[in-house]
């Protein structure tokens, strides 16, 4: 109840002596009613104040009380009103209650009754508020981050996990720290016909080496010191879903030989266990480390490599694809504005500014940190003071950033168009390089993302010297 006295309640009613009356014994049960004795004025102050509880007269000029009501719960659906009627006023009482009014009274006032038909009135509110609280609290559990993206290379690569889902690929998912990974090996599982069954993420960078096995693999009791009871490991409990093995360039040689096993014979042992059990899973695997050079410095094994890697997914650092940022920033401050109860509009025309120049090492976790912390201080608008400490806040805003200086004595005697010449063959070799490098020379990819035609590729690839 103590909450339900902080509720604010106002009184409209064209009878001062009415009111007065109403609201001394609201007073005297430890309510802090107001008093309005016209319907404009009532309007107004509603607006301006948002009253939790509206008790409305019927019988009232200029404006009666059904249209006060009915402009009531225009401005907030959520308000509570009761109605005081006269006798006679049956029919205008019904159509209040038809317009959502929570209960009404006939005059004159039995104030028992008035209290307790308050009282009832704001715990049914408070009810209310506490579900819809509830009600968004599980929908930002239950909904974990879907893989948005709008940019060509996260369009593609959304559609690639379409297509690949049906198929229990042996996937492996590459890309650097915080642009997606995990939620991508979920999305896979989520679009496959595995959907309904377990979900089963194993971090290899964070279990201690020693306990990477018996975790992975289960035990038997009595397998080693402290095994008093048996216990099924990760790749049981993925049962017929999907294993997610996150950061498998961390996983030790002993344990990739293991492993290896188990993905070409379908089948395992548990520690001190002499069964085999069958595993029906799909793997589906993540790493930020060049398993490339690991290979060739003998810390990964290259059968391995190849049985995880049956289909290859890139998810491109988020600096390659800032054209993603604008739907991130509205995603995540529309789930930061529901959790933290929140209205923060935005992001400003400078903070916008330092987000598209920004190298974004930490890719989409990095900024839905910083958008995170920035819908906590904000109060309308997310501006430069509300970012962290971080490289973010040192970052120079758009106008300049990327643009290294160029020395004047080196472009001395030269025409401006042919320094701009020169400067555009540099960039557009660069990029074509990185983007063949990230296709694994997959021509008619690479010219599909960078939007030129197949010729125009070629033809430059020529020019430049490339390949
Ligand atoms: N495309 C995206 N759309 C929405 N949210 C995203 C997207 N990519 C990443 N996120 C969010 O960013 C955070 C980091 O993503 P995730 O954990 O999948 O990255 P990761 O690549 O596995 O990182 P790490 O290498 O550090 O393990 C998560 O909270 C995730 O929900
Ligand atoms: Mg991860």
């Amino acid at each position: 109840m103590g909450t339900v006295r902080s509720k604010r309640i106002l009184i409209v009613d064209d009878e001062p002596e009415h009111c007065l009356y109403i609201s001394q014994a609201l007073t005297a049960a430890g309510y802090q009613p107001s008093v309005t004795n016209d319907g404009p004025k009532a309007i107004t102050l509603s607006r301006e104040q948002k009253f939790d509880l509206y008790l409305l007269d019927i019988r009232m000029q200029p404006m009666d009380g059904l249209a006060v009501l009915q402009e009531i719960r225009n401005q907030q659906p959520e308000a509570k009103a009761i109605i005081l009627s006269a006798f006679g006023d049956v029919d205008t009482a019904v159509k209040c209650m038809k317009l959502g009014a929570y209960d009404f009274l006939s005059k004159p006032i039995n104030m028992d009754e008035l209290l307790i038909t308050v009282g009832n009135a704001l715990k049914s509110l408070e009810l209310q508020q506490e579900i819809k609280t509830l009600r968004d609290q599980i929908e930002i559990q239950q909904s974990p981050d879907q893989l948005l993206g709008e940019s060509a290379s996260m369009q593609e690569l959304l559609h690639t996990i379409e297509q690949i889902a049906q198929h229990n690929l042996t996937v492996l998912i590459r890309g650097e720290s915080g642009t997606g990974k995990e939620l991508t090996a979920r999305a896979l599982h989520a679009l496959s016909q595995r959907a309904e069954e377990p979900f089963v993420s194993v971090d290899c960078a964070t279990l201690p080496e020693t306990l990477v096995e018996s975790e992975l693999f289960g035990y038997e009791r009595g397998a080693f010191t402290g095994a008093v009871a048996q216990k099924p490991g990760r790749f049981e409990q993925a049962g017929k879903g999907t294993l997610f093995l996150d950061e498998i360039g961390n996983l030790p040689t002993t344990v990739q030989v293991k492993l290896l096993r188990v993905l070409q014979e379908r089948c395992l042992r548990r520690l001190g266990g002499k069964v085999e059990i069958p595993f029906h899973a799909t793997l589906v695997s993540a790493t930020n480390v060049d398993l490339e050079k690991s290979i060739k410095e003998g810390k990964f094994r290259e059968d391995l490599y190849y049985r995880l890697n049956e289909f290859m997914l890139r998810i491109p650092p988020l600096r390659e694809r800032r054209g993603d940022i604008p739907l991130l920033v509205k995603h995540f401050l529309d789930l930061f504005n529901r959790q933290f109860h929140k209205k923060v509009l935005g992001v400003s025309p400078e903070v916008i500014s330092l987000f598209t120049s920004y190298a974004w090492p930490g890719n989409v976790r990095e900024l839905k940190n910083i958008m995170k912390r920035g819908v906590v201080l904000a109060d309308e608008w997310i501006e430069k003071t509300h970012l962290s400490e971080g490289p973010l806040a040192q970052a120079a805003p758009a106008e300049t950033a990327g643009l290294e200086s160029i020395p004047l004595e080196a472009i001395e005697g030269f025409a401006l168009k042919d320094i701009v010449k020169q400067e555009t063959v540099r960039v557009e070799r660069q990029i074509i390089l990185q983007t063949l490098e990230a296709t694994r020379w997959n021509r008619s990819l690479t010219a599909k993302r960078l939007e030129i035609d197949y010729k125009t590729l070629y033809n430059k690839m020529k020019e430049y010297q490339i390949g």
